[in-house]
């Protein structure tokens, strides 16, 4: 049936038989706890098919029956599902609201690609085509619970809507984690009304390099944009609709250059003009880092304050504190640093940065919340309900995991999707690690040798899209997808060892159905042949630079 995730279980009907709507469509048996997912169905398949899903009448149990049992014995967890397709219509029934979500998602899939389209593709005068699935069984749940993509909304913006719509198409994978990164040395994308400076100078900067860092070309058009707090709402709730989480980062203390062209006072003034610095519009790591005040770290709390009331505890528990790649050059140079360092009685400037982190880990701890940050976090010691996001490889989320703290796997080796997905020239922009949609099927969240115990604090993994060379949202999706549909079956599925794995399966699924899923989901996805001609960016460096030894 070529669904992608791959569920754990299918049973067919050996005959073929089929259940086929009529041109009016199913009615709907919604049980209790149901109306949600009722919602969604009627306005997502209603849409695709032209079905009004009116409500089944009185004793009627209808064409489709939406049902929540958590007392099943459900050895999935409560994310599992059932589906139950027969003569007598269609039963969908969920662990839990959630695993009913995902069961309406596989529906989708089974119904065939125009399921996913907003409106009926046929235009036909004599009505809808008629939709039939197949009789059978399905029963399905997710190998991990953090299934998750990182979106780098601070060095390209993605205005709203297109956030609105990645948290469909991660949904329609079966994904349930949105991590969004909101801040760094190039823009500040969401509004903190107690330092309006921090939209008004930092959401946008005057011109972009285009490319990667040995690119002479610049875009000389602004760039910019910032989430309101209303927005940062919506985006929040249509998320919850959808059973997708969404995990705020403010990154600190370094990649805070463009708080600091908004707020002077928050950078190391006494070794840098910071009341000159402006937004950065270069690509890499900016030295301009935060000074190890008091000040600074009151600055924040007001920050946090505001990002906890936007993303509650329910929808988010964790809140991402970034934690990486902060130079120290400045910390050296400054005298009120190394004071600092003398004051707190910490080791040298890296004690300096994990005093930041760790502030903020007895902050967020104190107000109930769990921070989140990436591995370099690790290296000053974390209270006990941190996690960590393993990113430079696979080392620090197993340190962390036999540490008995929880992990979120992203290594960038692995299934970081700015890095180019096909060697040679044609991709666009291309930079890192050659990394294809068989390398992404390939990834294991779990390295082998962990412990049973360490195994248990892997929460899940998580996809990093960073947007240093995706300029729109056509270039994201051609970075994201069809890898994203790879890594969603490595999270949701039941995986064999990564050698094992059947990509000619998984491939096979992909050309049969899947394409024409994403095609009609409106994804600019990169073609299996390859990119079409205005998917390329002739003449724009990527790294390593043509002819230059491999980084891999
Ligand atoms: C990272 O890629 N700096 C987390």
């Amino acid at each position: 049936m070529d669904l992608i995730p791959a569920p754990r279980v299918v049973l067919l009907d050996q005959e073929g038989r089929r259940y086929a709507f009529g041109p009016q469509g199913p009615s709907l048996g919604a049980g209790p706890g149901t109306a949600a997912v009722a919602r969604r169905l009627r306005a997502e398949l209603g849409a695709a098919t032209g079905w009004d899903l009116p409500a089944a009448g009185d004793g009627r149990a209808g064409d489709l029956r939406l049902r929540i049992d958590p007392d099943r014995d459900w050895d999935l967890g409560p994310e599992s599902y059932l589906i139950d397709i027969g003569p007598d219509g269609v039963e969908l029934t969920g662990a839990s609201a959630t695993g009913l979500f995902w069961s309406a998602q596989t529906l989708r899939q089974l119904l065939g690609p125009d399921a996913h389209r907003r409106a009926p593709a046929t235009g036909r005068p004599q009505g809808p085509p008629a939709w039939s699935l197949p009789h059978g069984t399905i029963a399905d749940g997710p190998r991990f619970g953090w299934r998750g993509m990182m979106l780098d909304v601070a060095r390209h913006f993605m205005p709203k809507d297109g956030v609105l719509r990645y948290i469909d198409l991660l949904a329609a994978h079966k994904l349930n984690v949105l991590h969004l990164h909101l801040t760094d040395d190039q823009g500040w994308r969401i509004e903190i009304k107690r330092h309006p400076r921090l939209t008004e100078v930092g959401a946008w900067r005057a011109r972009s390099r285009r490319g990667h860092r040995a690119s002479p070309l610049w875009n000389e058009t602004p760039h910019g944009g910032f989430y309101t707090q209303d927005d940062i709402r919506e985006i929040v709730a249509y998320a919850a609709e959808r059973h997708v989480r969404v995990v705020p980062e403010i990154d600190l203390p370094g990649h805070s250059q463009a708080a600091i062209a908004a707020y002077p006072e928050l950078g190391n003034a006494d070794v840098v003009d910071t009341a000159a610095l402006g937004v950065w519009d270069d690509w890499g790591i900016s030295e301009n880092v935060l000074a190890p005040t008091e000040a600074v770290l009151r600055f924040y709390e007001g920050v946090f304050e505001e990002l906890l009331e936007l993303f509650p505890a329910d929808v988010s528990p964790f809140v991402h504190v970034g934690g990486d790649e902060c130079p120290k050059a400045q910390w050296k140079a400054s005298p009120a640093a190394q004071e600092r360092i003398r004051e707190l009685g910490v080791d040298g400037e890296d004690g300096l940065q994990s005093w930041f982190v760790r502030h903020f880990d007895g902050w967020l701890a104190e107000r109930g919340r769990r921070l989140i940050g990436w591995d370099e976090i690790l290296e000053g010691g974390l209270a006990p309900g941190a996690a960590v996001s393993s990113w430079r490889g696979y080392a620090g989320g197993i340190a962390a995991a036999e540490a008995g703290h929880d992990v979120v796997m992203c290594p960038e080796q692995q299934v970081y999707l700015d890095h180019r997905q096909a060697a040679g020239g044609d991709e666009p922009m291309p930079i890192g690690y050659v990394r294809s949609l068989e390398d992404v099927y390939r990834f294991e969240p779990v390295p082998p040798n962990l412990s049973p115990e360490a195994a248990a604090h892997v929460l899940g993994a998580q996809a990093n899209v960073w947007t240093e060379v995706m300029e729109n949202q056509d270039r994201v999706d051609y970075q994201v997808f069809p890898r994203l549909a790879a890594f969603a079956e490595v999270v949701w599925s039941w995986q064999p060892a990564p050698e094992e794995r059947d990509f000619a399966w998984f491939e096979g699924r992909m050309a049969a159905a899947h394409y024409a899923r994403l095609d009609a989901l409106g994804v600019a996805y990169r073609p299996p042949g390859g990119p079409l001609p205005w998917q390329r960016r002739p003449g724009v460096l990527g790294r390593p630079i043509e002819g230059a030894p491999p980084i891999v």
